[in-house]
């Protein structure tokens, strides 16, 4: 197994591998990962290549809860060495019991959690995340459950995703003035320590201000779609449309959509400097000391290889200004 550099999940005491691994592959209809099979050879490439770090969530896989069963299975006897980062509060049509639209809400937490917990064949999640915000719940009472869930030593640290910045700002002072003695401010009950956004060359829409609140709050960042499901890798450009690929199988819209001419331009780049597309988008989220971990996806062992070397680049301030040319923030 290799190592990768690691960084702090915010100002947690949490550290993770600088590459992670999404698994929202895992269980997915059509492909090679849909498998129990395709699934643990994805795993056993990551961990072999140093990729210790798990992100998935209840919510995927062709049905609820599929890609936590097949992450579990493919992480046992080794569940010691690795870390697991899933997802709560999707509308999962009834698989953790009825929710009544409220899942950020006590009652669904302790369901939820223990839902998960038994999925993935573990004792404990060493990071909880709230996978959107929950309009119909305090963002207090999401944070008691979860306190309690930390107490109980089901669950190590706790994150939010799809916040904006006023919800970040929001749980993060609510966190701060609950009492309670664990987590990580000193004085408040447990905190979220971190962010799971979109954020890629291609969708810059986190700079404006969930970007600066995590600066400001000491969140760990964990940027989604960071490839842009593939775009940003380079395998589609020039007309290319590679047999079995996410964005031909399930999301043309994507293709339909996409700036080629800025893609173009961004092959050139990556050509020139004799570095991969998958390479610069890797390493150029890394330049942001916000971002703790990428944690794209992948279907095939290869693909995870080649992304755990994706963060070695290190670009200069003229490669900079040029990725903001080619990608406006
Ligand atoms: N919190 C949220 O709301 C949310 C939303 C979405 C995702 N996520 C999380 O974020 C993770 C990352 O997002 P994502 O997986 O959807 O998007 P992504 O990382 O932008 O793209 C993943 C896709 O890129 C392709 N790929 C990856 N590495 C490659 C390589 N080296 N060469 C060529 N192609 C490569 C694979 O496509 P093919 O399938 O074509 O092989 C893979 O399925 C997810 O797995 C999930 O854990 C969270």
């Amino acid at each position: 197994m290799s190592d990768l550099p690691l960084r702090r999940l915010g100002r947690s005491g949490l550290s993770v591998p600088v590459v992670g691994l999404g698994c929202n592959n895992l269980g997915r209809t059509g492909t090679v990962t849909e498998t129990a099979e395709g699934a643990t050879a994805l795993i056993d490439a990551a961990i072999d290549a140093g990729v210790t770090f798990f992100d998935t969530a209840d919510a995927y896989g062709a049905r609820p809860g599929l890609s936590e069963e097949l992450l579990g299975a493919a992480l046992r006897g080794r569940r010691d060495d690795v870390l697991i980062a899933t997802k709560f509060g999707l509308d999962l049509h009834g698989a953790n019991g009825q929710d009544f639209g409220a899942r950020g809400s006590r009652r669904y937490i302790v369901r939820a959690a223990e839902a998960s917990l038994r999925r993935l064949g573990t004792d404990w999640i060493d990071l909880y995340q709230l996978h959107a915000p929950d309009p119909a719940t305090p963002i207090d009472e999401t944070l008691a459950a979860l306190d309690d869930l930390v107490r109980a030593g089901k669950v190590r640290y706790v994150g939010h995703s799809n916040f904006r910045g006023w919800q970040v700002a929001d749980a993060e002072h609510v966190a701060r003035g609950t009492g309670g003695a664990v987590g990580n401010s000193g004085t408040g009950g447990t905190r979220f320590v971190s962010a799971q956004n979109k954020y890629s060359l291609l969708a810059r829409g986190l700079e404006r201000e969930v970007l600066p609140a995590a600066r400001e709050y000491g969140i760990g960042v964990l940027p989604y779609h960071p490839l842009e499901n593939g775009l940003l890798t380079g395998k589609y450009t020039g007309g290319a449309r590679p047999d079995g690929s996410r964005l031909v199988t399930t999301k043309q819209q994507l293709l339909d959509t996409a700036p080629w001419a800025a893609l173009d331009r961004f092959g050139t780049f990556c050509r020139e400097r004799g570095v991969t597309e998958t390479d610069v988008a890797f390493s150029w989220l890394l330049t942001r000391p916000e971002v703790s971990s990428v944690i794209a996806g992948a279907t095939r062992p290869e693909q995870v290889r080649g992304n755990a070397q994706a963060w070695t680049w290190t670009p200069t301030a003229e490669d900079l200004a040029e990725l903001d040319e080619i990608f406006p923030a």
